[in-house]
């Protein structure tokens, strides 16, 4: 699988829209699982391998972290191989921080690990503020002594990392595989009430558990990390993408069309649902297949308000959003996650849409045909939203700055192309 490149490079996606889509595919591995992972890796100091690991711009990312700080790191396919062995150093420098935000859940793995870490401000995609305060404050409460020296994060337990009680101001999910990331290397018994419950720490605590952590009550709000007998080498399979997956379902119900996805986690697509229903789409689930099939002309949707697990996922709203820009009615979403969410907007009016935005409030005006223009990926979801846009619009759509995409969806025109989009990848430079 090609690893695709910068979010800089000068490539863009040409759409042609108007084309109902109809098939089945398999939904890729979870990025937000695979990343955690992928760091956890560090902490056991045995072999890892994580299978249906995605390749993306993120998680190729990760792995160049582990790179750096010394593990022997492979992939193969969907198959990724971590030894963690030896590693031989508990930094990482401002260049792969950069590359990504979750790159902060180095920070927990590698003061498990080494009882110290050197980090910078974590990059990633520009949807809010984004601090770290949840994270630092429950990393003290661990024993781990903060300090700060020009934008960089030094961080060090002298005395070593003890359990501790943690209530969380916010179920913050990078906050809690921090915690659950430093906790499994620390004496004694951590609790952590409030937590985030989403479905990738569940992911990420069977993993660790798998390695020999001894981690209960993961997926709820109060999980218990008590310490471990030692670590062993395991093999896991990284969830199926539940953010993915629903976008593949929006981009084949704003053409009116069907799509089945295969091998997929049906039951974390509870949030969706009643999305999917309520603008007109009917969806089975048979086993691990989802099958959505949609009507000629969406319907608007009620009142729409990201909320953490199992609330609607923000991750999802834009390419809601999207579907709700060509449906029938107004339909209304409030962002009450990140304050920056709404960055696919003004890209979206571009193509017709009729949105308007106060503070968190988006009231969208559904309208009987987008039409296709050229638009800019302002970050992976509001990216994948403006594609599913440009499928349901009249003509063509350029969606440049596709760099965000590749952060997060695997070969994603290669597999729309499949439920017969037309859809290509130029290289400006190429032209
Ligand atoms: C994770 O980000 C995901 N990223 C995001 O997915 C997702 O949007 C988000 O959870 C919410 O579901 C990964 O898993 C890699 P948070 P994270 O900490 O951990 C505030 C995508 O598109 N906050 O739950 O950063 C924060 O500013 C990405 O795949 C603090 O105030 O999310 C935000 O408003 C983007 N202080 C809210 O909490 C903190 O210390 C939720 O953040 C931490 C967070």
């Amino acid at each position: 699988m090609p690893v695709r490149k910068g979010v800089d490079a000068v490539e863009r996606l040409l759409i042609e829209g108007g084309r109902r889509l109809e098939g089945e595919i398999r939904v890729q591995g979870a990025k937000n699982s695979a990343l955690p992972c992928l760091a956890a890796a560090v902490v056991t100091g045995q072999t890892s391998v994580l299978t249906r690991c995605p390749c993306l711009r993120d998680t190729e990312a990760a792995m160049q972290i582990l790179r750096h700080i010394g593990c022997e790191t492979v992939r193969a396919g969907e198959r990724v191989i971590v030894r963690s062995a030896s590693p031989t150093r508990w930094d990482v420098p401002q260049s792969l921080m950069r590359r990504m935000r979750s790159s902060i859940i180095f920070l927990g793995a590698l003061l498990s690990r080494f009882g110290r870490a050197e980090l910078s401000a974590p990059g990633g995609c520009e949807i809010g503020l984004r601090p770290i305060d949840l994270h630092l404050s429950a990393l003290s409460a661990l024993g781990v002594q903060i300090e700060t020296d020009c934008g960089k994060l030094i961080c060090r337990a002298p005395n070593g990392l003890h359990g501790a009680s943690i209530t969380l101001s916010f179920p913050s999910v990078g906050a809690t595989e921090n915690i659950l990331l430093c906790a499994v290397g620390a004496d004694g018994k951590t609790v952590i009430r409030n937590a985030a419950r989403e479905p990738e720490i569940l992911d990420l605590a069977a993993f660790l558990n798998g390695c020999g952590a001894a981690i209960e009550g993961a997926g709820s709000d109060t999980i218990t990390v008590t310490p471990t007998d030692g670590f062993r080498s395991y093999e896991h399979a990284v969830m199926p993408d539940r953010i993915a997956a629903a976008t593949f379902m929006a981009a084949a119900a704003v053409t009116g069309g069907s799509v089945r996805l295969l091998d997929t986690a049906p039951e974390y697509l509870t949030p969706v649902l009643p999305f999917f229903e309520q603008t007109g789409c009917a969806v089975q689930i048979s086993g691990a297949d989802v099958l959505l099939r949609a009507p000629q002309r969406l319907q608007s949707a009620r009142t729409v308000r990201t909320m953490p697990y199992p609330g609607f996922p923000t991750d999802f709203q834009a390419s809601a959003m999207a579907m709700a820009a060509a449906a029938q009615g107004t339909s209304i979403f409030v962002e009450t996650i990140f304050e920056n969410r709404f960055k696919h907007v003004p890209e979206l009016r571009r193509m017709g849409a009729k949105i308007t935005v106060q503070n968190n409030v988006a009231v969208v005006e559904g309208v009987p045909r987008l039409c296709g223009a050229s638009v800019q990926a302002t970050d992976l979801r509001g990216g994948s939203a403006l594609v599913t846009a440009a499928l349901a619009a009249q003509g063509e759509t350029s969606v440049c700055c596709i760099g965000h995409i590749d952060r997060g969806m695997e070969q994603f025109e290669h597999n729309l192309a499949k439920l017969g989009a037309r859809i290509k990848r130029i290289d400006t430079d190429a032209e």
